[in-house]
């Protein structure tokens, strides 16, 4: 096992920083950004489908519910056609209406989640074209779907998923940058600019690690927290959910991710001295509401970690600490503000000594409902 940990004390810290190279294992001979070309072979067996779709479905559990969700944005901003994400959980018991105009995308590391796989069933019989974004090669979910795509992330062995969750996104990113030239929606020059920034993405992931011993330092200050909050907007709200639960399911810490403006609808209650918020305060279209968010935490005496991007001023002279992130187009952030929120719950769930890899109660792959 130690020789498989390739020198990492867990496998969660191994597979965070593997997450460059399986970002480009994902992407490498899919994408060619100098002609403005995507291949996926089975996305174009079926690019009707896709194109004369009426919505997008996205069904899925856990982490890869939250690149669903983060999908969600991407495809909608991109490709103008409707998508909703649900639980698989939920989406097979509540009779949903779903026709043969529909696609479903369904989203699994492991390709065996029993709700995800039920998911797949009922939207058959309805008609619906299935899709499968799976990481294990020949799993149900991908032996059950009409067509799909794999996330080449390579064998993941922690329970908190890291890397499956960027290669999901980056997948994802493709099919909506796909499905959006097919549909005219966005121009040629603008699909180059986002396969030229996508392969940027290793190197940027890259810079986000060289920061880990500045997110150990946060995580010393804040291991005993009994409670932690994260907040995001747009494409990184999603994030703030990932964050959260990467936090409860290693380190036991009750954690929770809203949408940072939702804050004042309930979470604001919590906030007072004891309690460190997480914000994601990326410099995108909603950075001075974010700010005013953070400003209401700082009035109630909440500890403010923020994750912004390089050369920040107006978040570092308010919060109690920064981590600086790489700038990126907004589409493509969520590759990357997730990184320093897996080193912070890695680090905070080691400091309390519980075991990151196989956290209690938890299971890798859940194939019983
Ligand atoms: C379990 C795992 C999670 C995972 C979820 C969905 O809860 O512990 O890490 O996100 O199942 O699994 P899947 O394999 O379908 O992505």
């Amino acid at each position: 096992e130690q020789i498989e940990k390739g020198g990492y004390e867990h496998f969660m810290l191994k597979e965070i920083y593997e997450q460059p190279q399986a970002i480009k294992d994902t992407y490498r001979g899919r994408l060619r950004a100098d002609d403005g070309i995507i291949k996926m072979a089975g996305m174009e067996d079926h690019m009707e489908k896709f194109v004369h779709a009426d919505r997008i479905l996205i069904a899925a559990c856990g982490t890869s519910w939250h690149a669903g969700l983060v999908a969600e944005y991407i495809f909608e901003d991109l490709t103008r056609t409707p998508v909703e994400v649900e639980y698989a959980s939920e989406f097979r018991y509540r009779n949903p209406v779903i026709t043969e105009k529909d696609v479903l995308i369904v989203i699994s590391q492991s390709g065996e989640t029993a709700d995800t796989l039920a998911a797949i069933k009922l939207a058959r019989e309805k008609g619906a074209f299935v899709f499968g974004v799976c990481n294990v090669v020949g799993s149900s979910i991908a032996r059950e779907s009409h067509a799909g795509a794999y996330t080449h992330a390579g064998p993941e062995i922690g329970v908190a998923s890291t890397k499956a969750f960027t290669t999901q996104i980056t997948v994802l990113t493709l099919m909506a940058l796909k499905l959006a030239a097919a549909k005219g929606t966005i121009s040629r020059t603008e699909l180059q600019r986002y396969l030229t920034e996508m392969e940027a993405v290793p190197d940027k992931v890259e810079q986000c690690l060289q920061i880990n011993e500045h997110v150990k330092y946060i995580a010393s200050l804040y291991q005993e927290a009994p409670n932690c909050l994260y907040l995001g907007r747009g494409y990184n709200f999603p994030v703030a959910l990932e964050g959260a639960l990467k936090l409860k399911e290693i380190s036991y810490i009750h954690a929770e991710g809203y949408p940072a403006a939702e804050m004042k609808h309930g979470p604001i209650a919590l906030i007072d001295e004891q309690m460190p918020v997480v914000v994601i305060a990326t410099r995108y279209g909603h950075y001075e509401k974010v700010v005013s968010n953070i400003q209401e935490i700082k009035s109630r005496k909440g500890k403010i970690i923020a994750v912004v991007m390089e050369g920040d001023t107006t978040v570092s002279e308010i919060a109690d600490h920064v981590i600086e992130v790489p700038e990126i187009t907004e589409t493509l952030s969520p590759l990357i503000t997730t990184i320093p929120l897996q080193l912070l719950s890695y680090h905070i769930a080691v400091m309390r000594g519980c075991n990151v890899d196989q956290p209690r109660n938890l299971a890798k792959s859940v194939t019983v409902e």
